[in-house]
Order: structure tokens, then sequence, then C-alpha cells
């Protein structure tokens, strides 16, 4: 290994405080700046944002240029950015320009960046051109689950006939009414499109992880359509994330599926649900549990991996800091990596657990 990789991290939000903990831990990585978008969060230490008790000596700042002045190896950016596309690919090609590389989890639309729109990747192709830098984005779901899991339990099979990717969680404990609460539409009424069932919007953010593993498999697809369901709860649901009214909804699945032959051969599918009290005819997590993320192979032989993230702490905070770490752990890989945009299978597994273990 190399000298410490110096990192920023760029916002403080549901995952970015957990990838800025993490790098303030890791013994091969130095935190050298932190952005913060919060008015209350500048100049503040970044040990206080993340709940650490010792200070780092790195405060928070809103100021871009002098974070690109840090000339540091590479950002780590999980702000907001699907509700600002334009403004975080200008903050990201900022960083790449000028040669700093960068992980992240947010424009999701890059887990699968060869199907990205070009709108979206050809502004940071330029800009990794230009800098020399490299761009790498990832997730839990869309991410591990339809780029790693997958591969892990297909891997097994002589034959498989299809295969379901799925994310199957209890969102009650999540705080975050504003995004995911209302992209997903829960505590409307069931007339009401939220921004995820508007169509195209599924396809665009899981399609091109179901036309990857299609190229993977070397299978040819005819179609990739997707599809989607909402439950209404009769009664009031109270949670983290809001509370329900009856005839709201508190419940929804939805899937993209590719076809070969008129049949869904990849599907990638989530069951989303607030409380386990809604939506009780629709699949749960095995034993009980609040989440999983799961492949299914049916094929020579069937196979099935479960993943539950958040062993010991809440569930959904497992996800956010699983999710952290799909970006924090391939710093290393990322900044060795030749200049342009990566998906999953352009790193090797092992890069991304490297430093996670001291
Ligand atoms: N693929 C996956 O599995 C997966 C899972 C979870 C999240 N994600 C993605 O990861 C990203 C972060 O998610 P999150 O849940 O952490 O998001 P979030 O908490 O809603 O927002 C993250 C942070 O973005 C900053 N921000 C918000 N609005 C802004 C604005 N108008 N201008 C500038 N900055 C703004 C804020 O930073 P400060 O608080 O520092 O001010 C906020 O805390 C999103 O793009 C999300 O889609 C992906």
């Amino acid at each position: 290994m190399g000298g410490k990789r110096r990192v920023i991290q760029f916002s403080t939000g549901n995952v970015g405080v957990h990838a800025l903990r993490a790098l303030v831990g890791r013994p091969d990585l130095e935190l050298v700046g932190v952005h913060a978008n919060g008015a209350a969060k500048i100049g503040r230490d970044a040990a206080e944002l993340c709940g650490l008790a010792e200070p780092t000596g790195v405060t928070a700042t809103d100021d871009i240029d002098a974070l690109l002045a840090l000339n540091a190896d590479c950002v780590v950016y999980t702000s907001q950015a699907e509700t600002r596309p334009r403004a975080a690919i200008e903050e990201i090609a900022g960083f790449l320009e000028a040669g700093v590389n960068v992980v992240g989890t947010s424009l999701v639309w890059l887990v699968a960046p060869h199907h990205a729109d070009a709108w979206l990747r050809e502004p940071l192709e330029r800009a990794c051109r230009t800098g020399g830098a490299t761009l790498y984005v990832n997730g839990i779901d869309p991410g591990f689950s339809g780029d790693t899991l997958v591969h892990a339990a297909l891997s097994l099979s002589t034959r498989a006939t299809a295969v379901t990717v799925q994310e199957v969680f209890d969102y009650g404990s999540y705080d975050d009414a504003e995004f995911t609460g209302a992209s997903f539409g829960f505590g409307t009424t069931p007339d009401h499109t939220p921004i995820m069932f508007s169509p195209g919007v599924l396809t665009s953010l899981w399609g091109g992880q179901v036309r990857t593993l299609a190229e993977g498999l070397g299978v040819e697809l005819d179609d990739v359509r997707e599809r989607h369901e909402k439950w209404v709860t009769p009664q009031p649901i109270d949670c983290t994330m809001m509370t329900v009214q009856p005839g709201r909804v508190a419940a929804v699945r939805f899937g993209v599926e590719g076809v070969a032959d008129g049949r869904a051969v990849i599907t990638m599918e989530h069951v989303n649900r607030l409380t386990q009290a809604a939506a009780p005819d629709w699949i749960y997590p095995p034993e009980g549990r609040p989440g999983v993320h799961r492949v299914v192979v049916q094929g020579d032989p069937g196979v099935e991996i479960n993943a539950h993230v958040g062993i010991g702490i809440d569930h959904n905070q497992g996800g956010v800091i699983a999710t952290a770490a799909r970006a924090v752990n391939a710093v290393g890989a990322v900044c060795d990596a030749p200049a342009g945009i990566l998906a999953a299978h352009d790193l090797r597994p092992a890069d991304h657990l490297r430093g996670t273990m001291w």
C-alpha cells in the first residue's frame, strides 16, 4: 500500500454521514476536506457532524474552490443529486477536470454507466478525459444486488432460465420522508403518481443494470419493461418515515424486467413497506427479518442468496452504511484506475474490500 489517500467528503446527509465516519476511522485514508450544504453545518468539525467525540481539525465548508485547492486524491460524493442533476454534474465535473477522482452514491443512473443517458454521461466523460481522472458510482440497490450478488448466485448454476434480484425492505425506520418518501409516493393518495412511477423512471434507474447483466450473460433482450403497484392502508401507520393516514399509500412494489422470447428472464424488483403491518399479502424477508437483498436463480441448480445488512443495528441504518461502503471502499482502486467512468465489473472483487480490515 502506498501513502494515505487524501479524501474529501462531499455532503453529510443520510449516506454522507456514514462515509464521513468511515473516512475518519480508516488508517489508509486521510480526511482533508468536508462539504456541507446546510448553513447550520458550515464551520463545524467533521467529527461533530458524524457523531464522533474526538475533533478531526477538518471543518465543513460550502466553498468548492477551497476544496478544489486542497488537491485531494479523491472526493466521496454523496450529495442529493437526482433532484438537481445538472448542479451535481457540474460539481462532480469540476473535481474530475481538476484531476481529482470521484467515488459516489449519487446520480444513481451511473451505476450502469454504459447505459446512462448521454446528457448525463458525456459531460462527465469529457471531464474525466480533461483531468485524467476516474469516476465510480455505486450503492446497495441499484448497485451491489444487481452487479455483485447476482454474479455470485449465477456463477453457481450451469443453466439459468430466469434470475430475480430483489430488495424487500421495510422503510418504516428510514428517516427520509423528503426524498425517498416523496419519490416513492408514501403517504399520498393512490391516484397520485410519484416521480418513481412516472413512465420510464424505473427503467432509467434499474434498466441499465438489467441490460448490463444481459450482456454479461450473452442474452439478447427483446424488451425492457417496468411495472408498479401501490398498497393503501386501511388504518393509520405511524413510523419514523411518516404517519400514513387511512386511504393513503403505505407500501409499493415495482420491477424492471428484461424480456427474451416473451418471458421475463432478468427481473430487478423492490417491495418496500412502511412497517411490517403494511401489505400483508406481499412477500416478506425470510425469518421475520425487516429487510433482505436477495437473488433467486431458476435453473440447474436453483440458487437463492439472501443478504441482510445491519446485523445488530437497524436494517435501514445498515443499508445506508453499506451504500457508503460501496463508494468509500473503492477509493484506492479508483485512484489507481485509468481515466474514465467505471462500472462495478471494471473493478476486481478485492477492490471493494481493500482497507476494510485493520
Ligand atoms: N444505490 C443505492 O443503493 C443508494 C442508497 C441510498 C442513497 N443513494 C443515493 O445517494 C445519494 C445520497 O443519498 P442520501 O439519502 O444521503 O441523500 P439526502 O440525505 O437526501 O441528501 C444528502 C445531502 O445532500 C445535500 N443536499 C441536499 N440538497 C442539496 C442542494 N439543493 N444543494 C446542495 N446539496 C444538497 C445535503 O448535504 P448537507 O447535509 O451536508 O448539507 C444533504 O444532507 C442520493 O443521490 C441517493 O439517491 C443510493
